[in-house]
């Protein structure tokens, strides 16, 4: 696998803070993708797209109708937004979490209700279901593994959350770490979905398989639930450059993940045995509780990490980041063990 060399918008800094993959496209892919390029004076004619949302369908045991393909799982929120959340509504999430939820709220004229994370940094199901009994929202909006927390929420809690939301209240379950979680069953939440009226799963190829760049995402719901999203999705979002690199993208990303799961443990124990609380991740990225200061630490040394109310997420998957992350910490923690030493009462008066 080849990581970027050149570290292209920002000089020689290493971006470890937008949950990117730092894996570049190879080069067969590459040369597949040039055959694709060179149709880029046609509109998509819908055959790539179709073609993926079979093979979509059939990795997670559903039928195309359940598919619902978009320009990177963000506009798929959008469209989920615009379907179900009309002025006044309110609309429930957890906070810190990803920012496009308040701000799709706003957009639409609904009212943000978040909801703080429960001790262990996990979405407080409990609350949110507490809150859609009380305040009737017209959606829920749960992001499983969590971001920037990375926690997981527990099956058998989502499963019955899920089963005993009314059906007047669309939840969308935002998978777009799950190919990270080592215990996730993709097919069960995928079968979850199909079968509520009222239940939306949105992912993305954007972080596991290192598809930033081309936006490209999709959803699995209800065929009902799908044909409404996809009558708010807009014509034509989604390329045919970018079909044809997901298809590609879906047979190697086993070997990604694994990669990722692996440096994420080693960062993990390494970060916690410098004295760092940093919750259990199933994400591509790990959270250091507090340490606020830290972000600035690392930035001088060139990597860039993401500062969240919670403290400091820092993306896996670049090895000499992850090597220059660990070394700024240990020098950090230095810094400060001196300092509070420093503080110390010495007994002399
Ligand atoms: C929780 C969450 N959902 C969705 C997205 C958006 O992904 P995409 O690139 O598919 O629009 C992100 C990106 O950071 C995210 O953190």
């Amino acid at each position: 696998m080849t990581e970027e060399t050149a570290m292209h918008d920002h000089g020689r800094q290493i971006r470890m803070d937008l949950n990117e993959s730092p894996v570049a496209i190879d080069d067969s892919s590459a040369a597949l993708l040039a055959d694709v390029l060179r149709t880029a004076n046609r509109y998509p004619r819908g055959v790539l797209q179709r073609r993926l949302t079979h093979v979509i369908a059939q990795r997670n045991g559903c039928a195309p109708e359940n598919v619902v393909l978009g320009a990177g799982s963000v506009s798929l929120l959008e469209a989920v937004w615009s379907c179900t959340v009309d002025p006044g509504d309110p609309v429930v999430f957890a906070e810190p979490g990803f920012e496009m939820y308040p701000w799709l709220t706003v957009r639409r004229g609904g009212t943000p209700m978040s909801v703080p994370l429960a001790p262990g940094f996990r979405t407080d199901l409990k609350q949110i279901r507490h809150l859609v009994r009380t305040a009737r929202p017209a959606l829920v909006a749960i992001t499983n593994p969590h971001n920037p927390s990375g926690t997981r929420c527990p099956d058998a809690e989502l499963t019955s959350f899920l089963a005993e939301v009314r059906t007047d209240t669309v939840v969308v379950v935002d998978e777009a770490y799950v190919d990270f979680d080592e215990r996730a069953d993709l097919a069960a939440s995928a079968a979850a979905a199909v079968d509520a009226p009222n239940v939306v799963l949105t992912r993305t190829l954007s972080k596991a398989h290192g598809l930033a760049g081309l936006r490209i995402g999709y959803a699995i719901a209800h065929a009902d639930l799908a044909r409404r999203l996809a009558a708010s999705t807009l014509p034509f979002a989604v390329t045919d450059v970018a079909c044809a690199a997901a298809s590609a993208a879906m047979d190697t990303v086993d070997d990604k993940v694994a990669r990722i799961r692996a440096m994420r443990a080693s960062l993990t124990e390494q970060l916690r045995d410098l004295g760092l609380e940093v919750p259990d991740s199933a994400a591509n990225f790990v959270l250091v509780v507090g340490h606020h200061d830290l972000a600035d630490r690392l930035a001088d040394r060139g990597v860039l990490v993401s500062r969240s109310p919670l403290g400091v997420r820092i993306t896996i998957g670049h090895e000499q980041g992850g090597d220059r992350v660990v070394e700024g910490v240990r020098e950090y923690c230095a810094a400060r063990h001196g300092s509070s030493k420093e503080n110390q009462p010495t007994g002399r008066q």
